[in-house]
Parts: structure tokens; sequence; C-alpha cells
């Protein structure tokens, strides 16, 4: 075995020999001869923290990422010695620590190999900046898989590639590029159906190597901070993702026409055009719930401020807008024009708000309105006077919700296309230099934005967006996936990297659909609506110096085929509200790779394509032109095809049909469908009655429909409306029960019940154990019933 004595070559610095050993609740402190001091922290069983100090110290345990209401807690710890390890045992895992070198191996309780150092922690000393480069050195195991990290725009399976976590405005970004608009260090590791996550949290420029430069290597190292990761098992990467999510946190309920459709574009002005747009998705009967307006609403892109002359008297406009059942989102730049004339600037000069340089004068960089300089959202003062601001845009104008964009900082017309590395900040009274405060810059903007916007349309609930990000956004914000390009490929990235932010924790995402630069044709257009109303986030926008991008802008079979697909999200806002729920209260991302859905089955490893929205839903977007169908991995069990009706066994591809008119969709065997009927705008219909789509399976099934008042926040106090449903197939019988939860009453008192697939014909029917007659419950159809929604038991023989 090599030493690290003998590793110390090129600068790299490596523990020795441990020399103490201490035990502090749920703390054990390793310290090696050279001052090296590994704390392991137990925060659940299966959730453990590493941290290194170099030099006897560690700095301020400080971080933005992790959620203050994370869970902690673990059954028992346990330590063992021997001659060369330390062992330290938690209902879940083992943990030996080797005495020589620091390195640590995490093993199950039977044995099996998780997760193991190779070099383990190492680091170089940083002249220029001081501090170290912190290093981490990992086994890759045989047949290992890595996922997760945020917005990659790469293969799903992060197998050998090496990325960087920097956020950064990368217009038109193209496949494989790096880095991106977020930095979410946190991977899942996949091997011997085991899966781990690893968040290394640290705000610093973060690199990944998943066996790049060496095969049977993974790595991260960062340009300075701490080596400080949390280590999470699964063995399910259910429970992985769900942990990492638990311990950096989730949003609140967002206002549930904020899973409607939005439409947007740089820019829609004057009042006139916005007005013409709003209209025309009436009369075409397209159904929408929100408009952006872009940069151009301001004054000469002030922050905070309108063009009179575009907009003359905003708060009409919006209150028009709302009456026609429009949301009115604006815009919101970090970078604050330098105009002693504007008060927003005067201000923050006047309270010493901005970043400043190294040696003191104001940190100016250029952006939209030319020179700007930048408030320091890392100073919690700052935090609140900018929440303060959104005031008049919402008091006084009416405005319902705010995107929060070219936060990275993006500063133009410099190649770092950022602040300079010296801006100061104070990283709430941990003052730094930007290489520190850089990351989670954009993060620190929309958290003060989504206080202020709360505080602002309270009683309502708060929806704001955000284009940079670190991981632990989600707490504050939705996001998108930047400025991306109208072609084929993008659409399969943007597949995938919304697949990926809800596996990092951050759900509430989506694309530009249809492109941001560049135009795409009709076809490419619907294509991506097909996919998109599958988003958790589903809205259009482009760059607008390409041609128009509405749903009527290409043809009227186009325009026929987007309509129907926006319906279709209308009508499932039921099922996901209900995915949202379940991803805030148990960190279950919203949508699954089929990797995620089922990891012990070795062909889901590599999958990009497919993806499940929800629990039970299976889509495979179409993502070249001319295509009829396409070839698709459908996982285990059985499916109905959404379409024929025609029900399939799965663990294998198969070729799907899909015209232009149609997506590949398949559902689950006993999944019970919510819909609504088809609204424009979400409130606008009283809804009478539920339809639950039931899809016929020999087995058992369970499926959930939360509802609440859509919006405000009576639902914590219990007005909600939790529906539990099981359901069991036999062969001349169907069984459904129901449970409920909460004291929200729906506006609809039946549920009309779609039997699909029943491979009977209905004899009997029994509604709580009492016989009914048929011809009371059937409505026009064979297998549609209608039902009281508050039934426990329905039972239907053949
Ligand atoms: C950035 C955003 C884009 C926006 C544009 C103008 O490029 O990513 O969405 O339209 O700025 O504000």
């Amino acid at each position: 075995m090599i030493t690290n004595t003998e590793l110390e070559y090129k600068g790299n610095l490596y523990p020795k020999q441990v020399v103490d050993f201490r035990k502090d609740t749920d703390k054990f402190y390793f310290t090696t001869e050279n001052g090296v001091i590994l704390e392991l922290t137990i925060l659940r069983n299966s959730v453990l923290r590493f941290r290194y100090a170099t030099d006897h110290v560690f700095e301020p345990d400080f971080s933005y990422a992790i959620s203050p209401n994370h869970s902690r807690g673990f059954d028992e710890i346990r330590k063992e010695e021997t001659d060369t390890d330390y062992l330290i045992y938690t209902s879940k895992l083992k943990v030996t620590v080797d005495k020589a070198s620091l390195r640590v191996q995490i093993s199950d309780l039977e044995g099996r190999v998780i997760n193991e150092d190779e070099l383990g922690f190492h680091w170089e000393e940083n002249y220029e900046f001081g501090g170290n480069t912190v290093k981490m050195s990992k086994v890759a195991q045989a047949a290992e898989s890595f996922y997760g990290m945020g917005d990659k725009a790469t293969h799903n399976n992060l197998k050998g590639k090496r990325i960087q976590n920097w956020v950064t405005d990368q217009y038109a970004y193209s496949k494989d590029q790096e880095p991106l608009y977020k930095a979410i260090p946190f991977y899942v590791g996949l091997h011997n159906n085991i899966a781990y996550g690893v968040f290394f949290d640290n705000s610093f420029s973060t690199h990944f190597d998943f066996s790049h430069e060496r095969r049977n290597i993974t790595s991260f190292w960062a340009d300075g901070g701490e080596m400080n990761y949390y280590f999470f098992y699964g063995p399910e990467m259910r429970r992985v993702v769900s942990a990492y999510t638990d311990l950096t946190g989730t949003p609140e309920l967002p206002p549930l026409w904020a899973l409607g459709f939005h439409q947007s574009k740089w820019s829609y002005y004057p009042e006139s055009r916005v007005k013409e747009i709003a209209t025309t998705f009436r009369k075409l009967r397209i159904p929408c719930d929100a408009i952006y307006l872009d940069i151009d609403y301001m004054d000469g892109f002030r922050c905070f401020t309108w063009d009179r002359e575009r907009f003359p008297d905003p708060k009409r406009m919006i209150s028009e807008l709302e009456e026609d059942g429009f949301k009115t989102v604006v815009m919101i730049d970090p970078g604050i024009k330098v105009d002693r004339n504007y008060w927003v600037y005067r201000e923050a000069l006047e309270k010493d708000y901005f970043c400043k340089r190294a040696d003191g004068p104001i940190m100016q960089g250029k952006v939209w309105p030319g020179p700007c300089s930048f408030p320091d959202f890392t100073n919690p003062e700052v935090r609140e006077w900018w929440a303060e601001l959104y005031k008049g845009l919402i008091q006084e104008s009416g405005v319902h919700a705010v995107w929060n964009d070219m936060n990275e900082p993006a500063v133009m017309e410099v190649p770092s296309k950022t602040a300079p590395l010296d801006t100061r900040h104070d990283y709430d009274g941990h003052p730094c230099s930007h290489r520190k405060a850089h990351n989670i810059y954009g993060m620190q903007m929309v958290r003060a934005t989504y206080h202020g916007v709360k505080k602002y349309v309270f009683p309502k609930r708060p929806f704001v967006i955000t284009r940079a990000a670190y991981a632990g956004t989600q707490r504050y914000s939705s996001t998108w996936t930047g400025d991306n390009v109208a072609t084929w490929e993008h659409l399969w990235l943007a597949n995938i990297q919304v697949q990926r932010l809800c596996m990092s924790g951050m759900s509430f995402a989506g694309s530009d659909i249809g492109g941001f630069a560049e135009q795409p044709n009709g076809e490419l257009f619907a294509r991506w609506i097909q996919m998109g109303i599958f988003h958790p986030f589903c809205r259009v926008h482009s760059s607008g110096d390409h041609g128009d991008q509405e749903p009527w802008s290409f043809d009227e079979e186009v325009t026929g085929i987007v309509r129907k697909f926006i319906e279709l999200r209308y009508q499932l806002l039921p099922y996901f509200y209900t995915m949202f729920w379940k991803y805030i209260r148990e960190g279950v991302p919203m949508l699954k790779s089929l990797v995620y859905y089922d990891q012990e089955d070795h062909q889901t490893h590599f999958r990009t394509d497919e993806f499940l929205c929800g629990d039970q839903i299976l889509v495979c977007p179409i993502q070249e032109p001319n295509a009829q169908g396409r070839r698709m991995y459908i996982p285990r069990g059985k499916w109905h095809n959404y379409w024929t009706g025609e029900v399939v066994d799965g663990g294998m591809e198969k070729w799907v049909v899909a015209d232009i008119d149609k997506i590949p969709i398949f559902i689950k065997a006993g999944a019970m469908i919510p819909k609504y009927p088809v609204q424009q705008y979400v409130g606008e219909v009283k809804m009478e009655q539920l339809t639950l789509n039931t899809y016929f399976l020999l087995g058992t099934e369970q499926s959930t429909l939360y509802e609440d008042a859509q919006d405000g926040y009576d639902y914590k106090k219990g007005e909600y409306s939790l529906r539990n449903f099981k359901l069991t197939g036999k062969e001349k019988e169907l069984i459904i029960q129901q449970y409920k939860d909460g004291t929200y009453i729906t506006p609809y008192s039946t549920f009309r019940v779609n039997l699909i697939g029943l491979p009977f014909r209905i004899r009997k029917i029994q509604v709580d154990n009492e016989p009914v007659n048929l011809n009371d419950v059937r409505l026009n159809g064979e297998n549609t019933i209608e039902v009281d929604k508050n039934f426990t038991s329905l039972v239907i023989r053949g």
C-alpha cells in the first residue's frame, strides 16, 4: 500500500497518522499528527457529514444550502477500535476510518462497500488567494453510474464526465457545455443495486470527475473553502434523493395557477400588445394563467420602475388582465443602473448596500441599462431592503409574481461574464470575496425576492422564478434552464435537464418551451409543448428577435395540437398539485428518471428520454422531425397506452406510434388519475365533478389526491383534502377503498369514475357495502359511473 507520505508530490498534502480520537454527542473528531481534523457527524441513521480542517481549526460552520428544518436523529451510535482502524456504527451503516491515512470506507451492516476513499482527503495550498484547494478522491465501484448535479446539459448518467459548478450566464449553450446556470454539487452513485448520495456543500467553484480522468476513480474538489460533504445512504435512490431534499429543504405549495400554462417573450410591449396576446388566448380557447413582462416594461431597464409610454397605467392594465384570468409576472434583475437620479440606485448608495471591490470602489459591470452596481444580497440588511422594494410593484401596481434573471450575476462584455473575483461580500457576517460568494449570489437575491413577494401578496401565496441557483434554492423559487436554442437537440437536453433538476432537489423546473434563441418550426414547437406540459413549470419563452412564438404563430394544425396538450395539462392539474404536495412533504422528485423508478433493472441505468411524471404517468418525448412514433423502453410492470388503451408488459423496448398530434404516454396499471374539466385559467370553472380515470390492474395499487383552496394558507390549519385510494383488481372484481384526511370541503360532490381496461362486464356494484342499481350510477357509457366523493368502498363485480 502506498502511504500518504509517499504521495506528497505535485504540491498535494495528505493527512498523516491519527493521534487523537474523541466523541462529542453526535460527532467524532479524528486528529492527525500533521493537524488535520476529520469531524464526522451522524445526522440520521443513513445521513453522515464529513468535514476536514487542515490546520487544527475549522471555519465557522455556516451554509446557505442547509434547511433550518432538516431532520435530525438516529437510533444508536457505537464505536470500536482495532489496531489499524476506528469503526463507527449507526443502525444502518459502518464507517471505517484508517488510522494511518484518515481514509474512510462506508459499508452497510452486511459488509457491502457503499463508498470508499481512494486517496481520500488531500489538499493543495493556494498561494495567490490563501486557503486550500480541497480535494477528495474515491474508488468508483464496478459498473457504477452517477446521476444528479442540477442543470448539466449532458447525458443523464454522468459516468465518464467531468463537470464544474460555477453559475454562468451561458447564452445558447451547447450539449456538454460547462459550466451552466446552476451549482448543485450533489450526485447519486449507483452500483450493485446500492444507491448513495454525496452533497459537497462548498460554494466555491467545485469540480467533479466521474471516472473521466481515471476509469476507476471519482473525485471532487473546490477552489477554496473546506472539504465538507454529506453522505446519504439508500439503498434505494428514492431515499437518497429524499434525504438530500430534506437536508436542503423544499418550497411551500405554490398557488395552483403557477402550475398552469404561462406565456412569455422578450418582450411583450406596449400595453396594447400584451392585451392582444391575452385576448387571443381567450378567443382561441387556449388555456393560460400568466403573462410575463420582460425587461422592456421598465424605464430604461431600471428595476422597480415602469416605462410610462409603453405602460401608462400598469395598475389598470394588470387588473384588467386579472379580470380575464391572467396573472402578471415581471422581471427584476440584480444590476441597478448607475444613475444618481434613480431612487433605487441612490438609496443603495446612501445605505452602502452595493458590493465593493477589494480596494474600496463600488463594483460596476455592464448589463442591459449600461453600467450597473450590484446589491450585496449576502448581507441580511440588504435582503430586507430588497424585499421591501417589491411593495410598490405589488401593492401599487398589482403585480402577482416575480422573475429574477441575470443573477449569476451576469456581466456583459467581460470574458469572465461575471463580477471580478476580488469583489467583497458580507456572506451573512463571514466576509469573503466573490470566489466564495459567486455561486450563492443569485440564490440570495431570489431569497430576498421571495420574502418580499410573500409579504406583499399575502394572504395569497408567492410565486417566484430564478435563473441562477445553488443547492437549497428550491426553498424560495422555481427555475428554468436558461437560454436554450430552438433545435431538436435542445428538446432532448431540456428533457434531461429538467429530470436532472428534479433528481437534485429542485423539482419546480421547466425549459423555455420552443427554445429561447432562434425560431422553431411548427413541428418542433408542437413536440416541445407535448413534453413541456409534463414539466413541473410550463412556460413558453423566446428571445423575440427571431419571430413570434405564441401557440398560434405556426399553422392551424399546430395551434390545434398545442391547445389539445395545454388542455390536457389543465385537466391534470389535480395530479400535478398532488405531485407537488408529495415533493414538499417527502422530497419525492416530481419527475423521475427511469433509473430512479426502477434501479434494479439495469436497462434503466443509461436511459435518458423516458421519464415518470409523478408516480404513474410514463412519458417519452418525440425528439426528431418527421417521426410517426419511436422506440422507447417501458419499465417493468403493466402499462396502459393512454391513446390506444392497449395494455403492455414492460421490461422491454417497444415501438410506440405517435403521430404529430400524440406523444407516447403510458399510465401505470392500477392508477387512478384525477382530472379537472378544461378551464381557460385556474378558478374559471366551478368544479361540479372530479374525474378519476381508473386503469385496471390485476393486483393492487395506491393513488393519492391532494386538494385545498388552491391559494392562501388555510391548508396549514388542516383545511386540505387528502384522499388515498387503494385499488384491488381481481379476475371478476374491482375494489376501490378510499381513506380521507383533512377538513377542506371540495366544491364538487361526486366522482366520475372511468373504468379503463376492465376485463369483465359489470353486473353488480356496491357502494359502502350497499348494492346500487346500475342505471342509477351509470353515466353515458357502460364503464363510467358516478359515485359520492366520500365513498369508503366501491366494489364492482362481473
Ligand atoms: C436573459 C434571460 C432571458 C431574458 C433576457 C432578457 O437572456 O435568460 O430569459 O428574456 O435575459 O431579459
